[in-house]
């Protein structure tokens, strides 16, 4: 069965493979109308979530399809004690393919083993959010190209998942990278390790300005305070890096500024107003290529 649970499964073929087709859809919003009538997506969030949530949804009724929503932690029978293992289990019965975002790392790789149906790792913890990645990259690829180009990462490198996944995704391409954060939360280990096996070119700061008017996208991210065992470690760093119009009178007038979403404080609401903003086009960017991607995982050999 196809999965789609991490960023490092996706060589350069896929990725254009679902970037193309998620740009047909922007040329022709109709083009794959009806195609998936009477399918159904399950939407299995165990975390809060607005865009991957509702961007899958209004994707899978775009297709033609129709979506069943777990609801949250406290409305499902997971407040009962049911474990993930026998909640997947009965969701594949009712859905011909499901979408799990779930705290744990791992969660959805292990999910895999309860289902018949494909399954969309929508985030597991501090682990991987590969569907980010592709609407990540399908925004890259609109405003700076995906080669040849220069991308700052900065903010919560450790516990970003958005960040992890791609990292990973960027190594099939000729980008330079460079990551921004404190030094309390740099790069996991095994992210790291798995940058260098590739090759890639990377470089680390703690100071934006050290890099900033090489850039030609800027992806920040929100401090992940949820993910902290300690609160008073968040306090050490939040606020830490913030952007501001002024600031980004030093980068190139062609930098894009890239943002997951939700910010909390990270990118000041005077950005919004410039040229460099791509986060509201970005988060849109969702429905193309989550509607790319999962005409893709229902569709039969000979269909795609
Ligand atoms: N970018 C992202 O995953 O947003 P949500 O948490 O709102 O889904």
């Amino acid at each position: 069965q196809d999965h789609l649970i991490s960023a490092t499964q996706l060589s350069r073929p896929d990725i254009e493979a679902v970037l193309d087709r998620a740009a047909e859809i922007d040329a022709d919003p109709s083009a794959l109308q009806g195609r998936h009538d009477g399918a159904i997506l399950g939407l299995c969030f165990f975390e809060p979530s607005t865009r991957t949530r509702m961007s899958f949804d209004t994707a899978m009724k775009r297709l033609g399809g129709r979506t069943i929503d777990m609801g949250s932690v406290e409305s499902s029978s997971v407040k009962k004690g049911e474990t993930l293992a026998d909640t997947m289990r009965v969701l594949e019965g009712y859905a011909d393919a499901l979408v799990l975002r779930h705290p744990s790392e791992g969660s959805a790789k292990m999910a895999t083993e309860f289902v018949d149906v494909p399954l969309v790792n929508a985030g597991d913890g501090a682990g991987q959010h590969p569907t980010q990645t592709l609407l990540d990259l399908y925004t890259m690829r609109q405003n700076a190209g995906l080669d040849d180009v220069t991308v700052g990462i900065m903010g919560d490198l450790k516990y970003g998942r958005t960040v992890h996944s791609l990292a990973a995704a960027l190594t099939n391409f000729d980008t330079r990278q460079h990551f921004i954060s404190p030094e309390s939360l740099r790069l996991p280990r095994g992210v790291r390790y798995d940058l260098h096996e590739s090759g890639a070119q990377v470089r680390e700061h703690t100071a934006l300005e050290e890099v900033l008017s090489e850039l030609d996208i800027l992806y920040v991210t929100r401090i992940q305070r949820e993910r902290f065992p300690d609160e008073n470690e968040y306090l050490k760093v939040a606020g830490e890096y913030q952007i501001s119009a002024e600031d980004l009178e030093a980068a190139k007038d062609s930098l894009t500024v890239m943002h997951p979403l939700p910010r909390v404080d990270e990118i000041a609401p005077d950005v919004d107003q410039t040229e460099h903003a791509t986060y509201f086009e970005q988060a849109h960017n969702g429905v193309p290529v989550r509607m790319a991607l999962l005409d893709m995982l229902l569709s039969t050999e000979g269909d795609r």
